[in-house]
């Protein structure tokens, strides 16, 4: 939240700057107020959404939900299997419903270590993911031949469950894993160097709407088991019994523990 205050105000600090200069002052608001964010502010945002979202699918709904007997399944989709999304395979369901909307935003999940060797890092990403393992810092750089704005950010082991699936996988590079590692990164991806505050809601809508997307095929996805048990779906969570949250009540609590609102907010007071 101070970040997005401090934005505003050196953005008004800017106009005022033009002003003194000899722009006519209206032009120079108009345009102060046209273009919000850097795009690397962004897709800070958009990432800090995506960790709160990614932590609690990983710790609340998969690591509690495997305690009462639910599935979790790289082959979810397929029909004789009666299970819910991996936390990547969610983090690509996602990017999936992303990629469909009209918002330009492009989300990638890599490694150095992968257990898909189709999310290995190549050239420049692999490259900055070596710094990123080092400092755990984000990155930033412009990728020439796709012409895209692009942001990486590290991808922790955050809970035991990422590190035990990770190491016993039959498809994995790596098997001594550790809590805390930088398992791998977040890519994101952008055309433009700076986003009007609508553009900026636009990004975080679509993130939020992939989340609900993919959260909505898991449940579908139980709705025809015919094996296994259940779960109750309503505003109960597995942490207390075999039950799932709703698309609504789970994208709520996102909301609560991110700056989500707060953002909003600041945005409509603009
Ligand atoms: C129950 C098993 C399981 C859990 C739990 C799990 N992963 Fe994975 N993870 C996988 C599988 C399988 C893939 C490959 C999915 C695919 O086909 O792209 C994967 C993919 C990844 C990738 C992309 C690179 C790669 O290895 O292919 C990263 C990074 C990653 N996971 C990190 C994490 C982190 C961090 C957590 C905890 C927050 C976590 N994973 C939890 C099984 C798991």
């Amino acid at each position: 939240m101070k970040r997005i205050l401090k934005t505003i105000l050196v953005g008004s600090g800017v106009m005022l700057l033009n002003g003194c200069g000899g722009v006519p002052e209206e032009k120079a608001a108009s345009e102060a107020e046209e273009k919000a964010f850097a795009v690397e502010e962004v897709l800070e945002m958009v990432s800090k959404e995506n960790d709160v979202t990614r932590t609690l699918y990983t710790k609340a709904i998969v690591g509690k939900g495997k305690k009462q007997g639910m599935k979790f399944d790289e082959d979810w989709r397929k029909d004789d299997v009666e299970a819910g999304p991996l936390p990547a395979l969610f983090l690509r369901g996602v990017a999936t419903s992303i990629r469909k909307s009209p918002v330009p935003l492009g989300l990638y999940l890599g490694s150095d270590f992968p257990v898909n060797a189709a999310n290995k890092f190549e050239g420049k990403q692999a490259e900055l993911f070596n710094q990123i393992k080092e400092d755990q810092k984000p990155q930033f750089f412009y990728d020439e031949d796709q012409k895209l704005h692009t942001a990486m950010f590290a991808d922790l082991a955050s809970a035991g469950a990422c590190v035990t699936c990770h190491n016993d996988h039959p498809q994995t590079a790596k098997s001594d894993w550790k809590l805390g590692d930088v398992m791998g990164a977040t890519t994101w991806q952008y055309p433009k160097d700076s986003l009007t505050y609508k553009e900026t809601v636009a990004v975080l809508n679509s993130y939020a709407k992939g989340t609900v997307d993919i959260y909505m095929e898991y449940l579908d996805e139980i709705e025809n088991f015919k094996d296994s048990e259940k779960p109750e779906i309503g505003d109960k969570w597995p942490a207390e019994g075999n039950y799932l949250p709703t698309a609504e009540v789970f994208l709520d609590s996102v909301k609560k523990l991110s700056s989500y609102e707060t953002m909003k907010h600041l945005v409509a007071i603009k």
